[in-house]
């Protein structure tokens, strides 16, 4: 199989096999108010991220480019779902357009197809400052992702087996490049320890990459000679990783992902506590079975929802919405109180 090819693959397992709904979001609840106070015309969504200004709290979270024409194809359409609905996005690990220079057009085919939004790189924790300044170069990036996937590296026969250092390079780098640096986690959810540990990097936020959406565990599993089950249910559930990164970072902003689908589950992830909101595997597969036109109409209707759901709770601005009250029930419940967050 071509690298080409195994992308593809990649994305297709990620889409069928690679979903699950479990984030604990439907364990969140709004107390209703009767007297908001609030209009819907005078709602702002704009959000602040590492000096960056966002007119809306959603993104397009990291996923694709390497391989050929058709993750280029991807992110080409990603971004100009980005120009359109003037929201940031991520491409993909840079790190194969290191090794392979003629990859580079698959990510910097989202610059040229929006000149002017909001571009993050994306690299792993295993990077030397050279990679992460090239990775932002190749791109004029407006930001930096540092992805940390040890859970997906171990359930890959040819995956990493060493993850000792990652902070003093996460540390090294972010003192290096001229952007802000988002540190993220990929679908197995940031926990308290590892977010206080960010918490004394020059990191200017924390991407909680929670479980609940896409599983790269049962990804690699699925292609594995010897699949590793027990890492199939692993993972902090993206609620209750919000709050963990929230109580252990607390100089940080946090920014929610994992499983994010809907409006609803962006609302309630920034009143946990995050001023951000990333999408991958479920806009993806909008993308890849509805196109393009579909994926803008449905993230045009996510920020008109959030909307809605804000002038309910009397919440102008993304700020405000942190102070609304919530009822935490269930597992997520027993979880922070667990582990000392509530
Ligand atoms: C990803 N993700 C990812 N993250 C990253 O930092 N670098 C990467 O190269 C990729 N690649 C990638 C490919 C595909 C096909 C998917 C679906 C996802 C992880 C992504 O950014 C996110 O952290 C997780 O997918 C969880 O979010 P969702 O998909 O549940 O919304």
């Amino acid at each position: 199989m071509s690298r080409a090819e195994r992308k593809i693959d990649h994305i297709h397992y990620a889409l069928s096999t690679g979903q699950s709904r479990g984030t604990g979001l439907n364990e969140i609840q709004f107390v209703h108010r009767s007297l908001p106070g609030s209009s819907v015309n005078q709602i702002s969504l704009s959000t602040e991220i590492g000096g960056l200004q966002w007119s809306s709290p959603i993104f397009v979270n990291a996923m694709t480019g390497g391989g050929g024409e058709a993750t280029e194809n991807i992110n080409r359409q990603l971004a100009e779902l980005a120009a359109v609905c003037d929201i940031p996005m991520a491409v993909g690990s840079q790190m194969s357009a290191i090794r392979h220079p003629e990859e580079r057009s698959t990510f910097s085919a989202a610059r040229k197809a929006n000149p002017n939004g909001l571009l993050f790189a994306n690299i792993g924790s295993e990077a030397t400052v050279g990679e992460a300044l090239a990775v932002c170069d190749m791109i004029e990036a407006d930001a930096l992702q540092i992805h940390l996937n040890v859970i997906q590296e171990l359930a890959m026969p040819e995956g990493d087996r060493d993850f000792q250092g990652a902070v003093e390079r996460i540390d090294a780098i972010c003192s290096r490049v001229p952007v802000p640096v988002i540190v993220k986690e990929t679908g197995f959810g940031i926990g308290r320890e590892a977010a206080e540990l960010l918490n004394d990097l020059p990191v200017a936020a924390i991407d909680t990459g929670g479980f609940g959406g896409t599983n790269f565990a049962a990804i690699e599993n699925e292609r594995a000679e010897k699949p590793m089950a027990f890492f199939n249910g692993w993972g902090i559930r993206t609620a209750a990783s919000i709050v963990e990164t929230a109580a252990g970072a607390p100089g940080k902003r946090v920014v929610a992902s994992g499983g994010l689908q809907h409006a609803e589950d962006v609302v309630k992830s920034i009143a946990l506590g995050a001023s951000a909101a990333g999408m991958s595997g479920f806009l993806l597969n909008i993308l890849l079975m509805d196109g393009l036109e579909a994926l803008i109409e449905f993230v045009e209707q996510i920020k008109k929802d959030i909307r809605m759901m804000m002038c309910a709770l009397g919440a102008k601005t993304i700020g405000d919405l942190h102070q609304v009250p919530l009822i935490i029930h269930g597992e997520t419940h027993h979880w922070l109180r667990a582990r000392g967050c509530e």
